[in-house]
C-alpha cells in the first residue's frame, strides 16, 4: 500500500536531515548507475560514503558483495550524489521504495539525474555493446511509483511524459558522443518487470509496440525525477541482440560481460556532458 502523504514527508525530512548530518556538500548532478556499469561512481572524488543501511527510510539492496552505498563527491567539478547499488522491482520492492532515492536526491538539491542500463538491444541495427542514447520509454512493468496520494509540494497528480528525457541534455549528449568518436545509438527503451528474459514472441511484440531496446529498470525512477521536474538523461548499453528469428539463449554472466565491456564508451559521453554543463 502507498504511504500517506504526511508519512511520507516525514520519512523525508529524516532522511534529509540524516544525510544533512553526515555530509554538507549540496548535489546538484544524480547519478544511478545500471548492472555492470558502476565504473563511472568509481571516478568521483569521493567526501562522503554512507551506506544505505545506516539511511533512515532507505530500502537495503539485495545484491550479494555490496549493500549498496550513497557516494557524495565531486565529478568533472560537479558536485554529484551516485547509487551504487540500484534496487529493481523484479527484486520485491515496491514502487515507492525503488524510487525513494531519487525523491531524496531532489531534496538534496539535484537537479538533473544521469542514469544508465543493461538492456537488450531489439532494433536490427544495433550491435552488443552499442551504447544507445534513451529518447523515450514505455513502461510495461505494470505499476506505476505515482499511484497512491500525490504531494502536490513534490509534484502534479498527472505529470507530463511529453519529453521525459531532456532535449537539450540529449543534444548534448550526441555532440559528446561525436567529438569522441562513439557511435551513439538513438532509441525507445521498454521496461519489463522481469526477471526472466523475454521469448521470441515477446521480443517479437516489444519491437512491434516501438521500443529498440528492452530492461528491467530507469523507467520508475525516471517517471519520479520529471513528477519532481529534474532534468534527465538516459544511456542504455545493449548487452545482446534480441532478434526473435536468431535468438540465442543468454545468460545473466554474458549481460554483465558485454556492460563492463561496453561502459568506457557510456562514461566518457556522461563524463563530456558533465563538461559541457556549466558548474
Ligand atoms: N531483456 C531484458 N532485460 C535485459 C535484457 C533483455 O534481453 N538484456 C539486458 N537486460
Amino acid at each position: 500500500m502507498p504511504i500517506s502523504v504526511e508519512a511520507l514527508r516525514q520519512q523525508l525530512r529524516e532522511t534529509l536531515e540524516f544525510l544533512r548530518s553526515r555530509t554538507t556538500l549540496e548535489p546538484r548532478i544524480g547519478i544511478i548507475l545500471g548492472t555492470g556499469l558502476g565504473a563511472l561512481a568509481e571516478d568521483i572524488e569521493l567526501s562522503q560514503v554512507v551506506p544505505y543501511q545506516e539511511i533512515p527510510h532507505f530500502p537495503l539492496s539485495t545484491v550479494e558483495g555490496h549493500s549498496g552505498r550513497l557516494l557524495f563527491g565531486h565529478l568533472e567539478g560537479h558536485p554529484v550524489v551516485a547509487m551504487q547499488g540500484r534496487f529493481h522491482y523484479y527484486e520485491g520492492y515496491t514502487m515507492q521504495q525503488i524510487t525513494y532515492p531519487v525523491r531524496v536526491m531532489k531534496k538534496l538539491g539535484v537537479d538533473t539525474l544521469l542514469i544508465s542500463n543493461a538492456a537488450g538491444g531489439m532494433n536490427p541495427l544495433f550491435r552488443r555493446g552499442d551504447v544507445m542514447l534513451i529518447v523515450d520509454h514505455i513502461n510495461l512493468l505494470g505499476d506505476n511509483p505515482l499511484i497512491g496520494p500525490n504531494d502536490p509540494e513534490l509534484g502534479p497528480r498527472f505529470p507530463d511524459m511529453s519529453a521525459p528525457y531532456d532535449p537539450e541534455l540529449c543534444r548534448l549528449a550526441e555532440e559528446a558522443a561525436l567529438e569522441a568518436r562513439i557511435k551513439l545509438q538513438q532509441g525507445v527503451y521498454v521496461a519489463v518487470a522481469g526477471p526472466n528474459l523475454e521469448t521470441r514472441a515477446e521480443y517479437r511484440f516489444l519491437r512491434w509496440i516501438g521500443a529498440d531496446a528492452v530492461g528491467m529498470s530507469t523507467v520508475p525512477e525516471v517517471i519520479v525525477a520529471r513528477h519532481m521536474n529534474m532534468r534527465v538523461l538516459g544511456i542504455s548499453v545493449i548487452t545482446d541482440e534480441c532478434f526473435p528469428e536468431a535468438l540465442k539463449p543468454l545468460t545473466h554472466e554474458e549481460v554483465v560481460a558485454a556492460a563492463q565491456e561496453a561502459e568506457p564508451k557510456m562514461t566518457e559521453i556522461f563524463r563530456r556532458v558533465l563538461r559541457k554543463l556549466s558548474r
